[in-house]
């Protein structure tokens, strides 16, 4: 038997960003529903939850920087409004990063990273080693400088997508527990989604919110199909007992051998550490090789690490993009909107994503903040071509 149901808005995918498109929208006086068999899951059970627009800057993401620190700038404000609506604590913490060096070439590039962080008007400010131990004593004794940004916080992602959840409940918002099997169009626009279960959503306005399984969605032309791709990250997390606390007092991290290592202390005593980078499609398990490579760079920069009981280890998808920022507003297929491709900056970018999905779902258009990560930047060609097989 089919069923149609029908909103304003409905958002495809109930991960982070998806549940912040959706609270916003239905701030906004929009009738909001979610399709998602598991609301408050994706990316954001794994991410360690870095709010990281400093030590995360690459050369050539000047755009996607600015962005970053847009959305860096509302966390404060974007915080205590969700934990007064909910009652939840996102373990916000303004802890500051430390960005170390381990030999002289992790040092070059690191000096490297600084010099590009002065041209970009951010603050950073260069450690000889025994400055960095000063701050962090765990450190390993072969720390050769590093990069103090105290601008650079954290926030626990699981918690933040369970507040998230409840921000949406009390606005109103709908939730659909199964998948939306395929984008349904008529009369040249996106008109709904159809359901695992049978069921047919309409809705004026449909978001594709779906972290790396945006691309997959059956029934969403070529030409607006965003490109986006999965991107795999093994995390650990391993918990402080009281009696080392404080074990670390911020987070730190460093390039070892190429690779990123981070390791991100929460006030509860977990220790996050992450991430893997690989390219292996839609794979998510957890190997001995990337448990073996983080525990070793993570041991090189801080060898009491392993001392601590090692409680969790995950693999999950960042929603990778041709050129590492998101895609977001509307699409060439009227009634279609997307909100994806945060690849490494989903949970920095969550506040600026709902404010700017909010808005183009009101107004139809972006805000000039986020003009430059319309979805149209990329073509057919570009759409096809990163299609996942
Ligand atoms: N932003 C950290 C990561 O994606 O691993």
């Amino acid at each position: 038997m089919s069923r149609t149901r029908t909103s304003d808005v409905l958002v495809v995918g109930g991960g982070i960003i998806g549940l912040v498109t959706a609270w916003r929208a239905a701030g906004r006086g929009l009738s909001t529903a979610v399709v998602d068999p598991e609301p408050g899951g994706g990316a954001a059970r794994v991410a360690a939850g870095m709010l990281a627009a400093v030590t995360e800057l690459h050369h050539g993401e000047q755009t996607l920087l600015g962005l970053n620190l847009a959305s860096a700038r509302r966390y404060p404000d974007f915080a205590a409004e969700l934990t007064d609506l909910t009652g939840h604590d996102l373990g916000y913490r303004r802890c500051g990063t430390l960005a170390v060096a381990l030999d002289a070439d992790d040092r070059a590039q690191l000096r490297e990273l600084h010099a590009l962080q002065s041209r970009s008007g951010l603050e950073s400010e260069w450690l000889s080693g025994r400055e960095c131990r000063r701050l962090e004593p765990m450190l390993a004794p072969g720390v050769r400088g590093g990069l103090r940004v105290d601008g650079d916080h954290q926030i626990d992602p699981r918690r933040l997508a369970a507040a998230l959840l409840v921000a949406c409940e009390r606005t109103g918002v709908a939730f659909h527990r199964t998948r939306a099997e395929r984008l349904d169009t008529a009369g040249g626009r996106a008109v709904g989604v159809s359901t695992q279960d049978g069921a047919s959503l309409r809705a004026e306005q449909v978001v594709l919110a779906a972290g790396s399984l945006s691309g997959r969605l059956a029934g969403v032309p070529d030409d607006v199909l965003p490109p986006v791709r999965p991107v795999k990250g093994q995390v650990l997390r391993l918990t402080v007992p009281r009696r080392y606390a404080p074990f670390l007092s911020r987070t730190v991290r460093a390039v070892v051998r190429g690779g990123q290592v981070y390791l991100v202390p929460r006030e509860s005593g977990e220790l996050v550490v992450g991430a893997t980078s690989e390219e292996l499609g839609w794979d998510t398990a957890v190997t001995a090789g990337g448990v073996y490579e983080l525990l070793r760079d993570a041991h090189e920069l801080v060898p009491g690490i392993t001392e601590l009981p090692l409680t969790e280890t995950r693999a999950g998808l960042r929603p990778g993009s041709p050129d590492n920022a998101p895609l977001l507003g509307p699409t060439g297929l009227p009634g279609l909107l997307v909100a994806t491709g945060h690849y490494r900056n989903g949970v920095l970018l969550t506040p600026v994503t709902g404010d700017v999905l909010g808005h183009a779902l009101v107004t139809g258009e972006l805000p000039q903040e986020a003009r430059a990560f319309s979805p149209g930047r990329f073509g057919a060609a570009a759409a096809l071509a990163e299609r996942p097989a």
